[in-house]
């Protein structure tokens, strides 16, 4: 009798957690959706989708997203986003107000654990979010775009070459037999000398331009994706078209990217960006199918595509997770080369901080959809201080510690779709205050470069 009474407790006990913690709690203390709410969320989601959907399509000016940077020091400007995804048990709010910078010539890591929003906000940035169901709803990404410049028929502009007098070298123009053309008169007919790459394709003009990723028509993002900043996936085996080449795959990013790109050129310059990324024999692997190939020149396969279009951003989703850990080193000492030789910068997302630790300059760290706290590598490193940060850097595991298990940070994430309007951490925090009960804590700055989002920080007038 006592033991039924115990179990009863037990699931009475249960059912109340179930409820705190569904996701389809609705303030109604119930833990599931009935059809008829199903129903009404799927419709209100509905006319919300139409309308972020009709705005990606629309045809508008570029001035309409043509923006300036806060800072002219940074690549990448990201200002309160928020990305959410429109699904039948409610909003998900992947990412939760955003806000961080990539300075030019910088590694930028994104850290957190599993879910909390950091290739969301790289699909953000790459405005490759599965549609329709997830949308940007607010916010700026802005970057600092080198376009090529166009004439006013739309025309890319040639760069010439120039004598020590600053006067255009002159060409000979020739015939199809090698011979010098000549005009009606008999004299050889000429023409501006343009100025050649490395892999003999012609220089266009390039402007500055700075664009807010988020207010433009996705049929615009052609100017910037794969040209100006490129993706590096987690994958590479499900990254590459394994009916292809590796070079037709390679030579289509040059061809589709760089104006006067032939065939020919095309093949020379992915041969060369083969041999740039530590691939030996390049040629072979120039000729070989995806799968002829190991993890490790897979992905290299795949950073040498991402350089193709000479991006000044790459993003990196998880670019050594799925290699063997030497395999991951020389990836990543390839990722620390690049920077300074391609003289971009990089987004490194991972749950790795022994990742970060070796390559990021800056720090970002992400829970549930939002900052909380970000630094550079050194600060959040040696001084971290929020409690989160604190944790995972306890739970990485290190050769000196004795210790038999592993510290973990207690529980889990929130419910994406039922955030609570305190601190998301609480329900984890060994730190907590009185205060912790009451809002969502602000960005606290405690050097001029770091923040964090802590009440433990908050100043005494808060
Ligand atoms: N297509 C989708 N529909 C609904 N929710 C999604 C979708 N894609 C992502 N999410 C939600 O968005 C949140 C953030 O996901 P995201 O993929 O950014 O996590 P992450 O930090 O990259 O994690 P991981 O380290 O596992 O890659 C998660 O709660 C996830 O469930
Ligand atoms: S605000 Fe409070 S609950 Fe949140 S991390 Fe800081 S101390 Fe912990
Ligand atoms: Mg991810």
């Amino acid at each position: 009798m006592d033991d039924n009474k115990e179990l009863k407790n037990r699931e009475e006990i249960d059912r109340e957690k179930a409820e705190e913690t569904s996701p389809a709690k609705s303030g109604s203390g119930k833990h599931y959706l009935t059809g008829k709410e199903v129903r009404e969320i799927a419709k209100a989601n509905a006319k919300e989708m139409r309308r972020f959907e009709k705005a990606k399509r629309r045809r508008v000016p570029e001035s309409e997203y043509l923006t300036e940077m806060k800072d002219d020091g940074n690549i990448l400007e990201i200002e309160n986003l928020h990305s959410f995804f429109f699904t039948d048990q409610g909003v998900v709010k992947a990412v939760n107000g955003v806000t961080f910078s990539i300075p030019l010539n910088s590694t930028v890591g994104v850290v957190g654990e599993s879910g909390c929003g950091k290739s969301v906000t790289s699909m953000s940035v790459m405005r490759l979010l599965q549609g329709p169901t997830g949308q940007i709803v607010e916010g700026s990404i802005r970057f600092k775009a080198n376009d090529f410049k166009r004439d006013e028929k739309g025309n890319f502009i040639p760069v010439y070459e120039k004598d020590e007098n600053g006067n255009v070298i002159q060409e000979p123009v020739l015939n199809k037999d090698g011979t010098q053309k000549l005009d009606k008169d008999g004299k050889p007919i000429t023409k501006p000398k343009q100025l050649k790459d490395s892999s003999g394709i012609g220089v266009y003009e390039k402007e500055e331009k700075v664009f807010d990723i988020a207010k433009m028509p996705i049929k615009d993002m052609y100017k910037i994706r794969g040209r100006q900043m490129a993706m590096v996936f987690q994958e590479p085996m499900t990254s590459l078209n394994p009916v292809f080449t590796i070079g037709n795959q390679l030579d289509e990013v040059t061809l589709l990217h760089i104006p006067g790109a032939t065939r020919s050129l095309a093949k020379e310059r992915s041969i060369k960006m083969l041999d740039m990324v530590g691939i030996a024999m390049p040629e072979r692997v120039y000729a070989a199918y995806p799968h002829e190939l190991s993890g490790g020149m897979r992905q290299r396969v795949m950073i040498a595509m991402a350089l193709a279009g000479e991006p000044r951003l790459i993003i990196a989703d998880e670019p050594t997770t799925a290699l063997d850990v030497t395999i991951q080193a020389q990836i990543l000492e390839l990722f620390n080369e690049l920077k300074t030789r391609i003289n971009g910068s990089i987004l490194l997302i991972t749950h790795d901080l022994g990742v970060i630790a070796e390559m990021a300059d800056y720090v970002v760290v992400m829970y549930a959809g939002r900052i909380i706290e970000q630094g550079t590598a050194s600060e959040i490193f040696h001084h971290p201080m929020h409690p989160y940060t604190q944790g995972l850097q306890k739970s990485k595991p290190t050769m000196k510690s004795n210790e038999e298990k592993l510290f973990n940070i207690p529980g889990n994430v929130p419910n994406p779709i039922n955030m609570p309007d305190y601190c998301y951490f609480k329900e984890r925090c060994d730190k907590c205050i009185g205060k912790c009960s009451g809002e969502y804590p602000h960005m606290v700055q405690v050097s001029p470069t770091h923040f964090v989002a802590c009440h433990l920080y908050d100043s005494k007038e808060d």
